[in-house]
C-alpha cells in the first residue's frame, strides 16, 4: 500500500489538471467518488445563479428574455458541440435525457428511413429501455431487448448479427451505467450503416470524461445528460445530437411552440424550425441553463482530451490497486478486462457492499470520509471525475475499503434505506 501511496502522490504532482479541483465547492466529504451520478458544484455557479435570479429575473424581469435568456440555449448547444466534437448546428440543449431520447427515436422512426425494429440491451439504462418499449407499443414497431451471457460487456457478435437480421433503430449507452463498459462506437456505427440502421447513443456516462469525437466516430444521433461529469447541477438540461444530413426529414414529434420557426408570431399553423432547434418544446429552464454554462466552460477550459487522458491513467491505477489489495477480501471487479473498453468509473462488488458504503461515508480517525455510490444488490461504483478526483483520493479509498473488511467494521453499521440508494 505504501508504494501505491507514494506513486499516487508523484502522479498528482505531475498532474496538469490538479488545480481544477479548487474550482469546486469541497462538500461535506473528504473524497467524492460519485461524480458519475451528480457532479460537484462549481464555485462560480453560485454567483452565476445569483446574477440570473437577482439581476436578470429580479430587476430586469421580462426584458431579460431579449437581453440574456433567448440566446442561452443556443450558446450552450454550441459549447456542447465543441465538447463532443459534433458538427455545427447538430446539438440541441434542453429537457431531460429521457425526453430527448423519446423525441429522437420517435422522430427517426416516423421518418421511415429505418426498419421498424427498436433494439436495446440489458446494459442500457432502464429509462432508455422503457422509452423504446413504449414507442414500439404505441407506434407499431417491434421492441427487442438483447440479453448477453455477461452482465459486464456486450456480446458484439450477437449484437451485430441481430442488427443484420432486424435492421432499424438501436439505442445503446455508450458507457454502461453499471460496469462502465465502453462500446466500440465507430465499429458499431459502421456496422449499423452497412445494415440500413442507426445507433442512438446515450452518452450520459461518457460525456465530459471519455474522448468522444462525434465526427471521427461517425455518431449520427445521440442524447446525454449534463449533471454528471459536466457538473451542470441536479436536473441540468440534457442534450440531443442529430447529424445535419439526417435532420432532413426527421422532425420533433412533440410540436411545441419553441420548436416553431417563429414562436413569437403565435401563428395558428405549426411550421417546424429548419434548424436543430426544432427539437425544443416549451420555455427553456433558464436558471438551470445558467448553472450549466459554468460547468461546460470548466470542461472546455480543461480540455476533453486532457480530462480523458488523466481519467484513463486513473482508472488503470485504481484497477491495479483493487487487484493488489482487495480481491483477496471478497471484493470483485465488475468491469471489462480491456482498458480501451472502460469508461470513467470502476465498479466493485462485495457481499456487504451496502454496509461498507455506510462506513466509507462516515470516515474514521485514520481514514477520510468517502462518498461513492451504491447500486443494489451489492455494487459500489467508484466514479473518477478527473477534474477534481486525485490519484491520492483513489488510493486512500482503496486503503479504507481494505481496512473496513479486514477489521469487519461493516458489521457495526445500520444500513440506511434511502429512496436514492
Ligand atoms: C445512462 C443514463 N441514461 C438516461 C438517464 C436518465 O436521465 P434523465 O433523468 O435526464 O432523463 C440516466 C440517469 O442517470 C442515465 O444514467
Amino acid at each position: 500500500m505504501k508504494a501505491l501511496l507514494d506513486q499516487a502522490r508523484l502522479l498528482d504532482q505531475q498532474d496538469e489538471l490538479a488545480s481544477f479541483s479548487k474550482q469546486f465547492v469541497p462538500g461535506n466529504y473528504d473524497i467524492y467518488l460519485d461524480g458519475n451520478s451528480l457532479g460537484k458544484l462549481p464555485k462560480k455557479t453560485i454567483d452565476r445563479i445569483k446574477t440570473t435570479v437577482e439581476q436578470q429575473w429580479g430587476a430586469q424581469l421580462i426584458n431579460s428574455w431579449n437581453a440574456h435568456w433567448l440566446e442561452l440555449p443556443k450558446r450552450l448547444a454550441s459549447t456542447m458541440e465543441q465538447l463532443i466534437r459534433a458538427g455545427r448546428g447538430t446539438v440541441y440543449v434542453g429537457e431531460s435525457t429521457s425526453l430527448n431520447l423519446y423525441k429522437l427515436v420517435l422522430g427517426l422512426l416516423l421518418s421511415n428511413r429505418f426498419g421498424k425494429n427498436l433494439t436495446t440491451d440489458l446494459l442500457n439504462f432502464p429509462s432508455d429501455n422503457y422509452i423504446l418499449e413504449g414507442i414500439a407499443k404505441h407506434h407499431g414497431a417491434l421492441y427487442h431487448l438483447l440479453n448477453y451471457s455477461s452482465y459486464i460487456e456486450a456480446d458484439l457478435d450477437l449484437l451485430k448479427s441481430h442488427i443484420a437480421t432486424y435492421p432499424g433503430i438501436i439505442c445503446l449507452s455508450m458507457v454502461s451505467f453499471k460496469s462502465a463498459y465502453y462500446y466500440p462506437v465507430k465499429e458499431l456505427n459502421d456496422w449499423a450503416k452497412d445494415h440500413q440502421s442507426i445507433i442512438v447513443w446515450d452518452m450520459s456516462h461518457a460525456v465530459g470524461i471519455c474522448d468522444v469525437d462525434c465526427q471521427k466516430m461517425e455518431i449520427k444521433a445521440a442524447v446525454g445528460c449534463t449533471y454528471k461529469y459536466l457538473n451542470g447541477g441536479p436536473g441540468a438540461p440534457a442534450f440531443l445530437m442529430l447529424d445535419s444530413e439526417l435532420q432532413n426529414g426527421v422532425g420533433n414529434p412533440i410540436q411545441g411552440w419553441f420548436g416553431h420557426q417563429k414562436p413569437f408570431d403565435f401563428d395558428l399553423e405549426y411550421i417546424q424550425d429548419s434548424s436543430i432547434d426544432r427539437f425544443a418544446n416549451g420555455t427553456p429552464s433558464v436558471v438551470s441553463m445558467a448553472a450549466l454554462e459554468i460547468g461546460l466552460k470548466i470542461s472546455l477550459e480543461a480540455g476533453i482530451s486532457s480530462i480523458a487522458n488523466k481519467n484513463k491513467r486513473q482508472i488503470q491505477f485504481l484497477i491495479q490497486a483493487v487487484k493488489e489489495e482487495l480481491l483477496d477480501l471478497d471484493y470483485q471487479l465488475i468491469c471489462p478486462d480491456l482498458m480501451d473498453r472502460i469508461g470513467g468509473h470502476v465498479s466493485i462488488s462485495h457481499p456487504h457492499a451496502k454496509a461498507i458504503v455506510e462506513v466509507l461515508k462516515s470516515g474514521t480517525k485514520n481514514h477520510p470520509s468517502v462518498l461513492p455510490d451504491f447500486r443494489p444488490p451489492n455494487l459500489i461504483r467508484l466514479g473518477v471525475a478527473s477534474l477534481y478526483v486525485s490519484f491520492d483520493d483513489l488510493i486512500r479509498t482503496v486503503a479504507f475499503l481494505k481496512t473496513i473488511v479486514v477489521t469487519k467494521m461493516y458489521k457495526y453499521v445500520e444500513p440506511q434505506n434511502h429512496i436514492v440508494p
